[in-house]
């Protein structure tokens, strides 16, 4: 089940995905995947401003990145572990040694995807995952045709992602690598929670695509259907091509006033 809450903006987003992650930190989770790119910023922002140097709440969280670029130098401001420690480790008090990512420099892909499942595991599994998504409906760096039983592997990005990621590069798309370690859409799936935010105009074609599309491997965000718990929280301009009249039964859309049904 999908439950979606539309919110005025990205500010109401952050604050609305802060609650949650507050609450699940609360109430004992004590596992958490992260995403990178913009729509995880106001997310972020707010767990900062409320956090920030206090190194209280979610000092001992154990942390799992979502996926991580082949091919940058360690020192690259644009690896996601780097932006990881930046926007969220460094302000919230976590030690950079409990934040694990697959291994992007390893000769051996299998082997490095193999061992961050492991990792995984070995914590229990993740209690609570946070997602974007793509314009073209992808779940980290999971493009179209994934197979929805994927683990964490290789990828090669979609020419459309790299595009859209030049941005983070100085707009140079030369600079954007072509591969990336991804968890895969099972290990997503494996998630007890998911929480998807969605922000602006250039994501109301996935989130228009997903609420009326049954769960098929050409829209890898639609695998989210078959996840017992997935809050998606949507602004006004993500949420506009959404038609009222195709709305799947998995999907239970709320205008974000009152709190969501069965939300974290
Ligand atoms: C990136 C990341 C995804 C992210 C998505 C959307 O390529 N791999 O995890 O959700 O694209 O990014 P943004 O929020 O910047 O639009």
């Amino acid at each position: 089940m999908i439950e979606i809450a539309v919110l005025p903006d990205a500010e109401a987003v952050g604050a609305r995905a802060a609650d949650i992650f507050d609450r699940a930190v609360q109430s004992g989770v004590r596992t958490l995947g992260l995403a990178t790119g913009s729509s995880t910023d106001p997310v972020y922002a707010e767990l900062t401003r409320r956090h920030g140097g206090r190194r209280n709440l979610y000092r001992t969280m154990q942390l799992f990145q979502l996926d991580e670029y082949i091919g940058l130098p360690v020192e690259h401001p644009e690896r996601y572990l780097e932006v990881i420690r930046r926007s969220f480790a460094g302000p919230l008090g976590v030690p950079i040694s409990r934040v694990q990512a697959p291994d992007a420099e390893g000769a051996d892909p299998n082997l490095a995807g193999t061992s961050f499942e492991l990792s995984i595991a070995n914590a229990g599994g993740i209690d609570l995952q946070l997602l974007g998504v793509g314009a073209n409906g992808h779940i980290a760096f999971n493009e179209p045709g994934t197979p929805f039983d994927s683990r964490t592997r290789a990828v090669e990005l979609a020419g459309q992602t790299r595009r859209d990621n030049a941005r983070f590069f100085k707009g140079d798309l030369d600079a954007v690598p072509r591969r990336a370690m991804s968890q895969g859409i099972a290990t997503i799936l494996s998630a007890r929670r998911i929480l998807l935010v969605a922000i602006g105009q250039a994501k109301s074609a996935p989130v228009a695509a997903l609420v009326r599309t049954p769960p098929t491997p050409d829209l890898p965000v639609s695998a989210l259907h078959d996840h017992p718990a997935v809050t998606m929280l949507v602004d006004l301009d993500a949420a506009s091509g959404i038609e009222s009249d195709a709305i799947l039964p998995t999907v239970r859309l709320s205008n974000g006033r009152s709190r969501v049904a069965g939300e974290l």
